[in-house]
């Protein structure tokens, strides 16, 4: 590994933010204005948003957010590695690093969530846990957890809706009443029936740091 990689707070370091940004955006593409948003929240306290960087160019990042309900608990997200240098150990120095970041500030355990990258985090010593809720509320139980792919809610998806009060029932009568009521809606294709609701395979795991 050469000895002029370094692993660097992106807002200590404002001149990589763009390139940052294109090296996040070559994954997991969106819109630049909105990513170099959150990467200037980045910040000494949670949320933090690290950058491995080689001879002046950005090669990797990770961000590390805080969960409310857990005080010594963080999250790692957005971990990655630029594709022309994987595969050498950058990203378990990328993450090695992260952890040491997470437990300087005082933290006990680190959690992720991850669709396809298990075997390297198992690697890392990261081991499959509960899901745990980063924008506030209590650590939730797998079986409360139901995950719908948004692009695939349609009409025959199981979600439920509140109990109308009578005069929300009455307004909805009225205006079902004004209008055509929509045609039925076509049987379901069996060759494809299993698109309607699909569960996104998150995968939460957590590591003692
Ligand atoms: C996941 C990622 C960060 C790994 O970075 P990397 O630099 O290629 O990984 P490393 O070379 O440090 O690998 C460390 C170890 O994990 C193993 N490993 C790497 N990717 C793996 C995978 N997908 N499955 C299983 N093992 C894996 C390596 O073989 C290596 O094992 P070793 O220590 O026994 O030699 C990188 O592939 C990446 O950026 N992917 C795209 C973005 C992404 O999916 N990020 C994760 C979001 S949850």
């Amino acid at each position: 590994m050469s000895e002029l990689m370094d692993v660097l707070e992106i807002h200590h370091y404002p001149q990589f933010m763009d390139k940052c940004c294109d090296l996040i955006n070559m994954e997991w593409p969106r819109s630049k204005t909105i990513r170099l948003r959150t990467l200037k929240m980045s910040c000494d306290n949670f949320p933090t948003c690290l950058v491995l960087v080689q001879s002046h160019e950005v090669i990797g990042h990770s961000k590390i957010t805080p969960i409310p309900s857990l005080p010594l608990g963080c999250f790692i997200e957005s971990v990655l590695i630029h594709p022309k240098h994987r595969g050498k150990g950058l990203g378990k120095f990328l993450m090695a690093k992260t952890e040491d970041h997470a437990k300087r500030r005082g933290m006990k355990t680190v959690y992720l969530s991850t669709k396809d990258k298990q075997g390297f985090y198992s690697k890392l010593g990261y081991t499959e846990c509960e899901p745990v809720q980063i924008y506030g509320g209590p650590v939730l139980s797998r079986q409360n957890v139901k995950f719908v792919s948004s692009n695939k809610i349609n009409t025959h998806s199981n979600i439920n809706i509140p109990a109308q009060s009578a005069s929300a029932r009455a307004s909805t009568t009225y205006i079902h009443n004004s209008v055509t009521p929509p045609p039925p809606p076509p049987p379901p294709n069996p060759s494809n029936s299993n698109t309607l609701v699909t569960c996104s395979a998150s995968t939460y795991m957590k590591k003692y740091i």
